[in-house]
């Protein structure tokens, strides 16, 4: 099989498996991380057919398809892959970045409050790069916005509630049991991902964002207030 194939065949098992998704993962975000990770590849010199198959595959692998259980992603990444008849040796490039990709992997177990660092860039593939920063990226920004109240929405969250304040230093668990507003989540999460880009593309797109995010809360507040 070709590589065009593989992607054309991998594109129509990602759709159809997200189609049946209702925790908000859609396929207009896998479209939109696969073109940035592979702009951000393209600058970095990645290999942009692994970039191309991560960023397709890397919601199918996600932890709350499976009930909490990680594991279980890369099995059916993995699954899927072999399927097509990929190596070993491409195959586990791929599982490393889909299994490794998520912001939660980045926060403490139960118990530890000391944040874990972001995996340092000197160990990871360019790979891994390009398709983390896209990931976080649509996360940022007006996208970012818009798909943190549509997931809170979703899982019958309040937009913001002043009597609970967000966690400072959340664990892994809080991460996904959480029942806290949805605007928690921009101090919880999406405003400390400017500072977790790996690559310098994905540093000059986050900034923007980051700017926008700050641009909406203090509107947010003020008109919380009744200021404006
Ligand atoms: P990841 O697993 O890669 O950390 P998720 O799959 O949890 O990210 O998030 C999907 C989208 O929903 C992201 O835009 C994220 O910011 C948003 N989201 C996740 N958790 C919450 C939450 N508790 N409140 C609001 N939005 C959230
Ligand atoms: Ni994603």
């Amino acid at each position: 099989m070709d590589k065009q194939e593989i992607i054309k065949k991998t594109e129509t098992f990602v759709k159809e498996t997200l189609s049946k998704d209702s925790t908000g993962h859609d396929w207009w975000h896998v479209h939109r991380v696969r073109n940035l990770a592979k702009r951000i590849a393209l600058h970095e010199g990645a290999d942009i057919f692994i970039v191309e198959l991560a960023a397709l595959l890397h919601d199918i692998g996600d932890y709350k398809f499976f009930q909490g259980d990680e594991e279980a992603g890369a099995v059916k990444v993995r699954e899927w892959l072999s399927s097509l008849e990929i190596s070993p040796l491409l195959t586990d490039k791929i599982v490393e970045i889909t299994s490794q990709i998520s912001f939660m992997h980045t926060l403490p177990d139960k118990g530890k409050r000391k944040g874990k660092k972001n995996f340092s860039a000197s160990t990871i593939s360019k790979e891994l790069m390009a398709v983390t920063d896209a990931d976080r990226l649509d996360a940022m920004g007006a996208i970012g916005i818009a798909r943190a109240f549509t997931y809170g929405g979703f899982f019958n969250r309040q937009i913001y509630n002043p009597n609970i304040k967000p966690s400072k230093s959340i664990t892994k668990e809080e991460y996904k049991t959480t029942e806290a507003p949805s605007i928690n989540h921009f101090y919880e999460k999406l405003l400390k991902l400017k500072d977790m880009m790996y690559t310098p593309l994905g540093r000059k797109m986050a900034k923007r964002r980051h700017r926008f995010l700050n641009l909406f809360l203090k509107q947010f507040f003020k008109e919380w207030k009744g200021k404006m």
